[in-house]
């Protein structure tokens, strides 16, 4: 593991729309200049086409889904991609990151929760919950709440693609250290929710030839 220790700028802390009174690292990580990098760097044709290839897969395992919302949507790659394959879907988005929430403000008809995850409310149900790359940057002593979260959301599906490990395990990301966390989030979070089956799973490597994505493993549980 890489050794690196992020300092937390003590005026960060007192971010005009924060609305916990203490943020944790990682919220402050991703809503300030690590986060617009991330939402610069991660983007382009060939991205587009593996993240195209992977929904293309999970959707044809679920049935009429008319909402998805997706938590952590960055610029709203997965958005897009989901509104091509499924052209009536209503899309909302929660989003920690100004400037990503503002390439999300152009795709029409987006609604927008810009907000932690953390602090979000759910005000409506959805067909699809999704979160792709996010449960992996969150605060450990808060998945419990997270996976509460994700199912109260959804009134049929919750859709997980995150980095999966068997026992939870910390790498570092970008030189970071408590940045970047492996589980098996959609085990836990099917030993939470009893009602949760597993309708399909996957895994997409690096090296694939065609559609190449970053080792995700993916998840797509149904409600009984
Ligand atoms: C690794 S990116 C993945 C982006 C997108 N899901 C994708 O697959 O392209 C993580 C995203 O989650 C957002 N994020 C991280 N922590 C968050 C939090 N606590 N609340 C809301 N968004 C968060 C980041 O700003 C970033 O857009």
């Amino acid at each position: 593991m890489e050794d690196a220790v992020y300092a937390l700028p003590a005026e960060r802390n007192r971010h005009p729309i924060m609305e916990k009174p203490t943020e944790t690292f990682q919220e402050d990580l991703w809503r300030g200049s690590f986060g617009d990098e991330y939402a610069q760097r991660n983007r382009g044709a060939a991205l587009q086409a593996g993240k195209t290839a992977l929904f293309a897969r999970i959707l044809a395992r679920a049935e009429r889904v008319r909402s998805a919302i997706e938590f952590g949507a960055n610029i709203g790659l997965n958005l897009r991609i989901i509104r091509d394959l499924l052209p009536q879907v209503a899309l909302s988005a929660v989003e920690i990151n100004a400037s990503a929430v503002g390439e999300l403000q152009k795709i029409a008809g987006v609604r927008i929760y810009h907000q932690s995850v953390l602090d979000f409310k759910p005000d409506h149900p959805c067909d699809l919950v999704l979160c792709m790359g996010v449960l992996i940057h969150l605060p450990t002593e808060h998945l419990g709440t997270v996976y509460d979260l994700l199912y109260a959301t959804s009134s049929r599906y919750v859709c997980l693609v995150e980095y999966y490990n068997p026992v939870p395990t910390e790498v570092a990301y970008r030189g970071l250290k408590n940045a970047l966390f492996k589980r098996d989030f959609a085990g836990e979070l099917m030993d939470r929710h009893k009602d949760l089956s597993l309708v399909d799973y996957g895994f997409v490597y690096h090296r694939d030839p065609i559609f190449p994505l970053d080792d995700v493993t993916w998840f797509l549980l149904e409600k009984s």
